[in-house]
């Protein structure tokens, strides 16, 4: 290894969909929060204001489409230095995913005050892919999913050694009707763009979130 190695440049953030129910609101979320980072990252471009991180692409990884099944491995993750010490294929295919990405951007709702089972159960199948990486987490529910949260950044930080920006991005339903839509997986108007829809104030705070996180890549 030469003693000055040329720093990196190029990074990939996997975009992970919490939710996996049919129906779901989770999709739409994912992609605004998306859309906003995007969106932000395009402008610093035109500005000639992009870091010397200026080539992130991101990969949107979805819970439900992983169909993993309830953790199975015999061994415990953070024993395990290779892929070859899993047990099974799903897992080393879930290992290969997370440990070619360089940082993450959960997005999930709250359930029963938590973290949704699927979401967690994806994250405890592995620990050294996960481990030294920088996160961030949005949630969202009738409160903004603050709870759940929380929990992610104690499971992320001190579960996992992950290196969580410290603020979330806590995404309410300002009304009944709009919870009941979410659930019901409705249209609820959400796009990236400036003057978007009922989260268009919260852009900026995912913007100074993802800038956060950007920081310790
Ligand atoms: C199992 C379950 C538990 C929930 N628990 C909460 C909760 O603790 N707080 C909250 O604000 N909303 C809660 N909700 C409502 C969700 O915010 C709402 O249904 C949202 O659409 C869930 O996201 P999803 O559609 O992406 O799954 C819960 C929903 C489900 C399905």
């Amino acid at each position: 290894m030469p003693l000055f190695a040329p720093k990196k440049t190029a990074f990939k953030i996997g975009l992970i969909i919490g939710s996996q129910r049919k129906p779901r609101c989770g999709d739409q979320i994912a992609d605004f929060v998306l859309g906003t980072i995007q969106s932000h990252e395009e402008q610093l471009k035109l500005d000639g204001k992009a870091s010397g991180k200026a080539e992130i692409t991101f990969q949107v990884i979805d819970i439900a489409a992983l169909n993993l099944p309830l953790f199975d491995e015999p061994g415990v993750p953070s024993q395990i230095k290779d892929p070859s010490g899993y047990a099974h294929e799903h897992t080393r295919a879930w290992s290969s995913t997370v440990a070619g990405l360089d940082g993450f951007v959960f997005v999930t709702p709250q359930y029963n005050w938590g973290i949704p089972a699927g979401l967690k159960n994806a994250l405890d199948y592995l620990f050294n892919e996960w481990k030294g990486k920088p996160a961030m987490v949005v949630s969202y529910g009738g409160h903004g999913g603050d709870k759940c949260a929380a929990a992610m950044k104690v499971v992320l930080g001190g579960g996992l050694h992950m290196k969580v920006v410290d603020k979330t991005v806590n995404l309410s339903f300002p009304s009944r009707d709009m919870l009941y839509k979410a659930a019901a997986g409705k249209d609820l108007g959400l796009d990236g763009g400036s003057d978007c829809c009922m989260w268009a104030g919260e852009r900026s705070r995912i913007i100074k979130v993802w800038e956060k996180m950007v920081q310790s890549l």
